[in-house]
């Protein structure tokens, strides 16, 4: 049965972190008095959550075509101005009327950006539940919480921060570097990241460079030391040099997607760009919209890649490929960032401070977003 995607309360102290669709500088708490659930529901607090730009985009990207505002639509319909946003984390089950799942037990997720979430299980079995959201049309992936006993990629409660932030983004790294593998790089000879600050791009930098393959990073002249650091790129680029690169056959992954970065790339690569993978807008510019200025062949070349697509066709093919070689190489990557070389984990603590947080990444308040920085937070 599909039902609505209930965005409430199970406690009197529940807020929802809100914001304006059609103004993301604007945030707000909602503080909805406790609902009471219903046979066969549940309710999650939610302990912890990561927020980066992926984050961000989901609110850009909020409205179609992948209408990331469907998964938890304020309850009021007065209140549909507003958006929440999904995040990443961890949810334990403080009340349960259904018989298939435990109260106490912790599940990873997507989440609403608030302190609980009652959801309605449609199929559950002791290792996950499945929901169903109001808008069936919702990538599948999205919808599947896990039980913390028995995921594949739960290693301890000590690396419950590097999972909040990186299984989301390493996932996608592996299966672009997965995607590139199975197309022989489009023939190209190396790829060239944008944004390669981004955990995303990072940790796709360190799947290709383990397989041998040449990656630049493009990013801010403020990031570039940072890229540097982390050793995963044959060299760092800063954007306002991209008309030193060599002119060499280059796959282009944008994490950026910003439309100046784009043109200049177009004007040094020219044909030699095999092929323009659009993947983020970190830059908070809306791509796809904008291709003025661009040459016919940078259309052409240019491609949407949308993870949750991707990981669905290649599950069809290869039922083990997540659980098994993506968990393998995730441990792999995630013992590496324990290091804490890369990241400084900042946890903010109470759902009034959450705006602080946003702020940064929605550009409000001058803040610049540092690529060091892992925000967790906490209701
Ligand atoms: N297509 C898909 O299926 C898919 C899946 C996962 C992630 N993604 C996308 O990948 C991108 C990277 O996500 P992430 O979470 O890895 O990012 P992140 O680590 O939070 O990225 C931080 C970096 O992004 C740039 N940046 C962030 N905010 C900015 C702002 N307000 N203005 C200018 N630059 C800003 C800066 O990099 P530079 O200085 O280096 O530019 C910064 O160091 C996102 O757009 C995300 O949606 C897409």
């Amino acid at each position: 049965m599909i039902r609505r995607s209930l965005l409430t309360l199970s406690r009197s102290s529940h807020a929802t972190f809100c914001v304006t669709k059609n103004n993301l500088s604007a945030s707000s708490l909602l503080k909805p008095p406790a609902p009471t659930l219903e046979e066969n529901e549940i309710s999650l607090s939610i302990t912890s959550a990561a927020f980066t730009a992926n984050n961000m985009t989901y609110a850009h990207a909020g409205g179609p075509p992948l209408n990331y505002w469907h998964f938890f639509p304020p309850p009021n319909p007065q209140l549909r101005s507003l958006g929440v946003i999904p995040v990443w984390g961890f949810g334990t089950v403080s009340e349960s009327r259904s018989p298939d799942v435990k109260e106490g037990d912790t599940y990873y997720g997507f989440y609403p950006m608030a302190s609980d979430y009652q959801t309605l299980p449609i199929k559950a079995n002791p290792h996950s539940f499945t929901v169903a959201r109001s808008d069936p049309a919702l990538a599948a992936v999205y919808n599947t919480y896990l039980n913390t006993n028995t995921d594949p990629f739960y290693q301890s409660p000590s690396l419950e921060q590097p999972m909040m932030i990186f299984r989301p983004l390493f996932l996608t790294s592996f299966f672009l570097d997965d995607f590139l593998a199975l197309n022989g790089l489009f023939g190209a000879q190396r790829v060239l990241l944008t944004s390669a600050s981004s955990k995303t791009s990072f940790a796709l930098a360190y799947m290709l460079k383990r397989r041998g393959v040449e990656v630049l990073g493009l990013t801010s002249e403020g990031n570039k030391k940072f890229c540097e650091k982390l050793g995963l790129f044959s060299s760092v680029v800063g954007y306002d040099e991209i008309d030193t690169l060599d002119a060499v056959d280059t796959v282009v992954v944008d994490m950026a997607g910003s439309h100046a970065v784009n043109v200049a790339l177009d004007k040094v690569l020219g044909q030699k760009l095999v092929r323009n993978i659009g993947v983020g807008m970190t830059h908070n510019t809306v791509v796809g919209g904008d291709r003025s200025e661009l040459s016919e062949h940078a259309v052409a070349t240019r491609e949407f890649f949308f993870a949750p697509a991707w990981i669905k066709k290649r599950i069809g093919e290869d039922r083990d490929i997540v659980n098994v070689a993506a968990a393998e190489a995730y441990a792999k990557f995630v013992g590496k960032s324990e290091e804490l070389r890369w990241l400084d984990y900042q946890v903010t603590e109470g759902t009034e401070k959450w705006a602080d947080v946003y702020n940064v990444f929605a550009g409000v308040g001058g803040k610049k977003v540092q690529p060091s920085d892992a925000h967790i937070l906490k209701p």
